[in-house]
């Protein structure tokens, strides 16, 4: 098989190197791809967004299946596009990614469904946000902008004056584009969060091993909120129990909602969880793997992706036995100092070759580019360091020394992902 992956992050390198582990493919292509993705595949520049080209692209190397790790493409109709072209391609069509597109349809969704999640009121007016604020008495509240942008369309606010300007800064300043044109307003939830990630075939979905991320800049979960610091696989507060719950409570529940809109949901379906002390329920969904949650689920995943995700396609997933190792993964993003507000690039990054090789380590690419035959730092996030052990304390232990491996000025890194797991 050829298959082409569409994207340039640490997901996608994630994806690839899956992919790259099955039998059944011979060639992988990836668009636009990073330096690190260059090893694995070769890089096409055509960016993710370019529907037009990235179509013309799979017909002419005759790909047999593109698999979309984006958001913004999914959101915008990419996988509708491909179909329409007569081509193998997995990700949910628009009318279901709609479910991470827009906040209002997927809280509207869970309310319909009885789906447990915060309760919440949708506005698509600042005057009558603001009137609905001025009502409220319990602060924190959560002000979320209805579109993508970023992970950061976001804000909790500690009181009315913030929420008042967290609106204000949403649907008038407009910072999150038109992504604020609408805006969810919603009751604030305090417990510890999971990420559920599952395969899903429009009928069953099937979930994989749970994971954490970190999504603030600075130890502590203080600073901004970034694409995401760190992560660790298996949650050890994703209980066997809670997971039962979570099962047929929001995943079947999920998935049966979809169908019944006439949106069957296929490709992957990423759950926001918070376990509250009055149960677990739903932040946020997402139509794709997270990232950096992929760099810690796929390096654990046993099954041949390329199987699993054929059986989305087709429907067929309930004959797929999803199995994952008994054993734990732990991510450490390595970034530029300054991410998430500014940051210089271009600096040669030492060490890599390290990574070749060693069993159960992993140099994720995210910002990288190469440059006169070396590999410098090219964004935010550079490098997503992974490692397995036998537990989750192992796992960190190997990843921060991994961590050291590497070398690049303005290297930055957070110490403490994964620390809420010595708590248990
Ligand atoms: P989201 O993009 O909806 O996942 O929100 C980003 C982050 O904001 C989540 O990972 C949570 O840390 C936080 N968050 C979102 N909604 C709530 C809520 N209702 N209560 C508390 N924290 C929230
Ligand atoms: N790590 C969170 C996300 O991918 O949305």
């Amino acid at each position: 098989m050829k298959v082409l992956v569409v994207g340039s992050g640490g997901r996608e390198h994630a994806i690839v190197q899956k992919v790259s582990e099955s039998p059944k493919v011979d060639k992988i292509y990836c668009a636009p791809g990073n330096a690190g993705i260059a090893e694995l595949a070769e890089c096409v520049n055509i960016q993710a967004m370019d529907f037009e080209n990235l179509v013309a692209f799979a017909k002419k190397e005759t790909i047999d299946l593109t698999i979309i790790g984006m958001d913004d493409p999914l959101v915008g109709g990419i996988v509708d596009e491909f179909e329409a072209a007569g081509l193998r391609v997995f990700g949910p069509r628009k009318n279901a990614a709609i479910i991470e597109g827009s906040k209002a349809f997927s809280k509207d969704l869970m309310k319909k469904y009885n789906i447990p999640t915060a309760a919440y009121e949708t506005f698509e007016h600042a005057d009558a946000a603001i009137r609905y604020l001025e009502t409220q008495a319990q602060f924190p509240i959560v002000l979320k902008a209805d579109g993508l942008a970023l992970g950061k369309g976001v804000l909790i606010c500690n009181t009315l004056e913030e929420a008042k300007n967290g609106v204000k800064t949403i649907m008038l300043d407009k910072q999150f584009g038109n992504a604020g044109n609408k805006m969810v307003i919603e009751e604030f939830m305090t417990g510890r969060e999971v990420s559920v990630l599952a395969y899903c075939d429009g009928t069953h979905i099937k979930t994989m091993t749970s994971a954490q991320d970190h999504k603030r800049a600075k130890d502590g979960d203080q600073g901004l909120n970034t694409g995401g610091m760190g992560t660790f696989s298996p949650s050890p507060f994703y209980t066997p129990e809670i997971d039962a719950f979570c099962q047929k409570e929001i995943y079947e529940k999920t998935m049966a909602a979809m169908k019944a809109e006439g949106r069957d949901f296929v490709g992957i379906l990423f759950c926001g969880l918070m376990i509250t002390p009055n149960g677990t329920k739903v932040l946020e969904y997402n139509a794709r793997f997270g990232d950096p949650e992929a760099q810690v689920v796929l390096p654990r995943m046993k099954n041949d992706i390329i199987e699993v995700m054929e059986a989305c396609m087709d429907g067929t997933l309930d004959q797929i036995d999803l199995q994952f190792e008994d054993n734990a993964a732990v991510c450490v993003v390595l970034a530029s100092d300054g991410y998430p507000v500014s940051y210089q690039k271009g600096f040669e990054i030492k060490g890599l070759e390290r990574f070749r090789d060693q069993d159960g380590y992993y140099a994720f690419h995210a910002g990288t580019a190469r440059k006169d035959g070396k590999i410098v730092t090219n964004g935010g996030r550079v490098l997503g360091i992974t490692a397995k052990g036998d537990d989750l304390k192992q796992a960190r232990d190997n990843a921060y020394r991994a961590a050291e491996w590497v070398e690049f000025d303005n290297k930055y890194m957070r110490h403490d992902i994964g620390k809420a797991i010595d708590e248990v």
